[in-house]
């Protein structure tokens, strides 16, 4: 029987909802909306790799370099120490530190790809573990972009040995799949989500696609522990309403939504 080559992605728990972890050369797309735990899963990931003796690429868009480190840091995982050993880089986006070597001057995706293939050179030989953290933030003004932008980088990326994280921001109302790049190219989707149940907010993990693999379908109720850092509860039974909104709001959002991309479309194509 065919064996896929799994990645251990650090988080108790997920690896066995994954079939094992995430197959070697795949690229995920990790959605949800702000706070879910997109970066902190992210983490783990590169955390994860470095233990296991693979390099560290991570492209941060919404937070410094110095932010990465320091919630990194909050559960244990020792980026500074892999950056200097020459593990892991951190990219970071718009700083503007001059002469940083590590910064995107702007969000553009040939600029992305070049830096990202320039700190897989400078690693070296072996897999290394890339984030993308945010893939969205390339494509903030032209959205009709963002599925051709994700391709690009996908294709692109498979040619070296790495293993691809891509997280996306939604909103809340656009959380129902219209005009998203990464999912559509992705081998695989996992969807973080959060929810105020009884008085208190709650994050869920979901993974909804992963070819090549047989994938646990519930729903897994997940928090994030200081020290520790993301942690599988365990299995939700999902009551009606809980994270879905009442059917009659849903089709009005959606409407507006779908009114709003239209327009989008029709602007980026002016
Ligand atoms: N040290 C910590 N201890 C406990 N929870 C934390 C800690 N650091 C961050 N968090 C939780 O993680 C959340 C941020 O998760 P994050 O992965 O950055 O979200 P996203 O990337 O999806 O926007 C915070 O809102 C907070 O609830
Ligand atoms: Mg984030």
């Amino acid at each position: 029987m065919y064996e896929v080559e799994r990645l251990d992605i650090g988080i108790k728990g997920l690896n066995e909802i994954l079939g094992g972890g995430i197959p070697r050369g795949f690229t995920i797309a990790v959605v949800g909306e702000p706070g879910t735990g997109k970066t902190i899963f992210s983490l783990h990931f590169i955390s994860a790799g470095i233990s296991s003796g693979e390099k560290g690429i991570y492209v941060t868009t919404e937070e410094s370099r110095e932010s990465i480190v320091k919630q990194a840091e909050m559960f244990n995982f020792k980026f500074r120490d892999a950056i200097e050993r020459g593990d892991l880089i951190i990219i970071d986006a718009l700083m503007e530190e001059k002469g940083d070597p590590w910064s995107l001057r702007e969000l553009d995706v040939d600029e992305l790809l070049s830096k990202i293939i320039e700190a897989k050179k400078t690693l070296g030989y072996g897999h290394a573990r890339v984030v993308i953290d945010s893939m969205s933030a390339f494509w903030l003004d032209k959205p009709a972009m963002a599925r051709r932008y994700s391709y690009t980088v996908k294709r692109v990326l498979s040619r070296w040995d790495v293993t691809v994280v891509m997280t996306s921001q939604y909103a809340v109302t656009t959380s129902l799949g219209f005009g998203f790049g990464i999912e559509h190219v992705a081998d695989g989707i996992i969807r973080f989500r959060k929810a105020v149940i009884g008085g208190s907010l709650k994050r869920f993990l979901v993974v909804e696609k992963m070819r090549q693999t047989d994938h646990d379908k519930r729903v897994f109720e997940i928090d994030i522990v200081d020290g520790k850092g993301m942690v599988i509860i365990g299995p939700y039974t999902v009551s009606r309403g809980d994270l879905s909104l009442p059917f009659s709001v849903l089709a009005r959002i959606l409407e507006s939504e779908i009114k709003k991309e239209r327009e989008l479309l029709r602007n980026s194509s002016e």
